[in-house]
């Protein structure tokens, strides 16, 4: 007779905050294709469970989850199933974060806020949801054991003032001028004091100005650096509220969720004392976006909507306070994707959200 032990494979379940909007379900898509993430061991683990924890679920994750009921099983690269779950639920409930959390074996994506312009509009609120919700994710999570990787999605509107430079890194002091851009410079410290005690390993990825974002405009104050793409691409016209020589850090959502998964699973001695990393990206006048969304609708064979000139002074002074270029050569040394070209993210945007309709 012959006695094994049986070893247990290791398994992580993956919780996506902020899940149910357009980033998390990105990121979704990319780690049902993939099945595994890096885990606590520092060798890659199987993925057997993601949760999208949202307050409101938009509908690139409706279409993740299958027909019945709210789970879709995906299939990840080692031919494991993969539960997708949509978990309802308010950050600012402490209660429904925990019941997110309901393992040690776990791996954070901290997406869920709420967008600038509505944290300049209802400071209360922005507070509970970005300020409350973050605090309530570290508590939790300090609370398992096995020091769970957190990555964040932070924001280059932690940077701010008279005195920011026009290209920001991750040496630039921090001022923030908005209520958004506060609760993103506080969190980040957070997320380097609790890795420091040990209580969590986290990681910060400054995001700049994400395009091209599908479906409707939002209430970000920059919603006009997608939808002087998405609008004309689409055969609409688009208002633009800045004027054209007017220059913009922008990075397309494919790197983005690489970089979320390259920041997972990069190494911890890598990172250092300062756990928050500029995301690289491309600084481009909006006249030479609108010029390469005409090259890529030529290809395409779109007859593109008219890009038309709105000035919007209350728009034009936030944006004027903006930087306009980064410098992600931190992030780039930890192997953080370098940013595509913008007339490759628009080619993908098109292949991704626009095409398969
Ligand atoms: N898209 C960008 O250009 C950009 C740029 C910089 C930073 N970011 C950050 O990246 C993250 C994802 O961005 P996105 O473009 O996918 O935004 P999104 O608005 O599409 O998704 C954010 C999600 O958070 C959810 N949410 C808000 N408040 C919540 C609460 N109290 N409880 C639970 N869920 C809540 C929303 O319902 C939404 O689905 C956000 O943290 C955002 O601040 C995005």
């Amino acid at each position: 007779m012959c006695l094994g032990v049986i070893v247990p494979i290791p398994s992580m379940k993956v919780v996506i905050t902020g899940g149910g909007g357009f980033l998390g379900s990105q990121l979704a898509k990319r780690l049902l294709e993939r099945g595994s993430l890096v885990g606590p061991s520092g060798e890659p683990e199987a993925v057997d469970s993601i949760v999208l924890f949202d307050a409101s679920f938009g509908p690139l994750a409706e279409e993740l989850a299958a027909a019945a009921g709210s789970t879709a099983p995906g299939t990840g690269q080692q031919g494991q199933t993969i539960d997708l779950t949509l978990l309802g639920g308010d950050m600012g409930d402490r209660d429904a974060v925990d019941a997110a959390i309901d393992r040690d074996d776990v791996a954070v994506f901290h997406l869920a806020s709420m967008v600038s312009g509505e944290c300049e509009e209802r400071f209360d609120d922005a507070l509970r949801a970005n300020l409350d919700g973050g605090r309530h994710l570290l508590e939790t999570l300090r609370r398992r054991s096995g020091r769970p990787r957190l990555v964040f999605a932070s924001s280059v509107a932690t940077y701010g003032g008279d005195d920011m430079p026009d290209r920001v890194g991750d040496a630039t002091k921090r001022t923030p001028q908005t209520t958004y851009g506060m609760t993103k410079a506080i969190l980040e410290l957070m997320i380097n004091d609790y890795s420091r005690k040990g209580f969590l390993d986290g990681r910060s990825a400054r995001l700049p100005t994400v395009i091209v974002r599908p479906g409707k405009p939002n209430a970000a104050a920059s919603s006009w650096a997608s939808g002087m793409f998405r609008e004309p691409l689409g055969g609409q016209p688009c208002r633009l509220p800045v004027h054209r020589d007017q220059c913009h850090p922008v990075i397309g959502y494919r790197d983005v969720v690489e970089s979320f998964v390259a920041l997972h699973d990069a190494d911890p001695a890598r990172l250092g004392d300062d756990r928050a990393y500029v995301l690289p990206s491309h600084r481009i006048a909006v006249a030479e976006g609108i010029a390469a969304m005409e090259q890529v609708a030529a290809e395409f064979g779109i007859l593109p909507g008219l890009v038309l000139d709105e000035p919007d002074p209350a728009i034009q002074a936030i944006v004027d306070t903006w930087p306009t270029a980064t410098d992600g050569s931190r992030a780039l040394a930890l192997g953080l994707p370098a940013p595509r070209p913008v007339a490759e993210i628009l080619r993908d945007y098109l292949r991704d959200f626009v095409l398969e309709d």
